[in-house]
């Protein structure tokens, strides 16, 4: 069995690294604007809606520029999830606002509304509603807890296709930001954008996120490498003797050389903004997403297979609202011992998810940084300490699954050991 990596380029196919290939061999198409505005027109077309898109470098910059758009700075409070990653917490800080945590359900890992309502204030400026691992969130439900005045700004980054009452997820808010990071619904390796239907906040956007800058070469050049190097290093992954296989060397050297590329960069630990963000999309990127929306469907449906599968395997069921689709990025599992598990699946050569393995997915040392205080979001924090999540990409088999589901089963989280005051609510 060829090695699964639930982080490194899941969505690339052989057409992608070959289009990223090529990319690189025309360094003087990478700034081209023309497949930037395409890529806008075709997610606009996709989300439906009448929405505009902005295209820039990632989901946290199109967060950045709608709260600056929106007007939000100090004093004015912005909630969000804390069952979720410090890169969205970071723009509420870089426009000198603050961020205040809400809790999330066990059942369904989204805002837990009885807890938004004790934490929505006159401050509140605006929510960003995340629908976990593509669990659709009832915005209206949100809408009726924040009032009119507060700006609900979608996360789409798990939930992209997904729909609610036969709406797409990201066009139920005022406002939502979209990810094409490496591991998210399809990918330019690095890349974002904003969307909304207001039109006056869509030109706002155009301006404040001007021409420049823009991303460096040596940005573009490690992004359009990064599925090239997957493509050549996942099949001789496991060639070679012990641990001393041609993928391993390969990928090893790669990091050494920081060719990768990093997600997070080391001054956003600290809640600094890298110089460079926010960035517009370049159109080398904007190539891969354009061969990667046509194919966003598909991806869906067979991760909405492969979950199928997990969940009759390992008699999960989540409850999800009548009337949406729920496209599971992942497939999300409570186990008792979350390292003893990815260990036990590195060995098998598949690397399995641990979203989010602590609160805001950020060291210890960060936490103070990012205004969160121990305590305040005790599911988040549970879940956080027994969450793992299983693969369906594309490039995951249903042979796969049934390993993995083997031996997940014999780890499983045993549900009469919740501490927490809500049962858990799996069917
Ligand atoms: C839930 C969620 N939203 C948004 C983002 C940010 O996406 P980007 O990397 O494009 O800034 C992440 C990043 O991992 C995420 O986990």
């Amino acid at each position: 069995m060829k090695p699964i990596f639930i982080a490194a380029s899941p969505n690339t196919q052989q057409d992608d690294s070959n289009l990223a290939f090529s990319q690189l061999l025309k360094p003087w198409e990478w700034y081209d604007t023309e497949p930037v505005e395409e890529f806008e027109n075709e997610v606009e077309r996709y989300l439906g809606e009448e929405v505009n898109a902005l295209a820039i470098d990632s989901a946290r910059s199109a967060f950045y520029l709608l709260l600056k758009a929106y007007g939000i700075g100090k004093g004015d409070e912005v909630i969000l999830p804390s069952f979720s990653c410090l890169v969205v917490a970071n723009p509420v800080l870089w426009v000198g606002a603050n961020p205040v945590y809400v809790d999330v359900n066990k059942h369904d890992f989204n805002l837990d509304l009885n807890d938004l309502k004790s934490k929505v204030t006159n401050n509140t400026k605006a929510i960003l509603v995340q629908h976990t691992f593509g669990m659709p969130i009832d915005v209206s439900k949100v809408r009726e807890i924040v009032g009119p005045n507060v700006k609900i700004i979608e996360d789409t980054a798990h939930s992209l296709g997904g729909t609610l009452a036969g709406k797409k997820l990201g066009t139920l808010g005022d406002a939502a930001i979209l990810t094409f990071g490496i591991e998210k619904v399809i990918s330019t390796v690095r890349g974002g954008m904003a969307v909304t239907k207001d039109k006056e906040l869509i030109t706002k956007l155009r301006e404040l996120r001007g021409p420049e800058p823009v991303f460096s070469r040596y940005r573009i050049f490690v992004s359009l490498l990064n599925p090239v190097l997957w493509s050549l290093i996942t099949p001789v992954y496991y060639l070679g003797i012990g641990k001393f296989t041609v993928g391993r060397i390969v990928a090893g050297v790669s990091h050494w050389l920081k060719i990768f590329g990093n997600m997070i960069e080391e001054c956003e630990y600290k809640t600094s903004k890298p110089d460079w963000l926010p960035a517009k999309l370049p159109g080398a990127l904007a190539r891969l997403g354009l061969n990667q929306i046509k194919k966003l469907d598909q991806y869906n449906e067979h991760r909405i297979k492969l979950a199928r599968k997990y969940s009759d395997l390992l008699n999960r069921h989540y409850e999800i609202p009548d009337n949406s689709k729920h496209i599971y990025l992942r497939f999300p599992i409570l186990v008792d011992d979350p390292k003893r598990v990815l260990n036990k699946a590195k060995q098998m050569g598949i690397v399995l998810g641990d979203w989010y393995k602590n609160i805001l997915y950020a060291p210890a040392e960060s936490l103070d940084l990012l205004q969160y205080i121990e305590g305040t979001t005790k599911n988040a924090e549970y879940l956080a300490k027994h969450i793992i999540n299983l693969p369906t990409g594309v490039n995951v088999t249903e042979e796969a699954v049934d390993k993995i589901a083997t031996l997940v089963k014999e780890n499983m989280h045993s549900e009469k050991s919740y501490e927490g005051n809500d049962e858990p609510n799996w069917s």
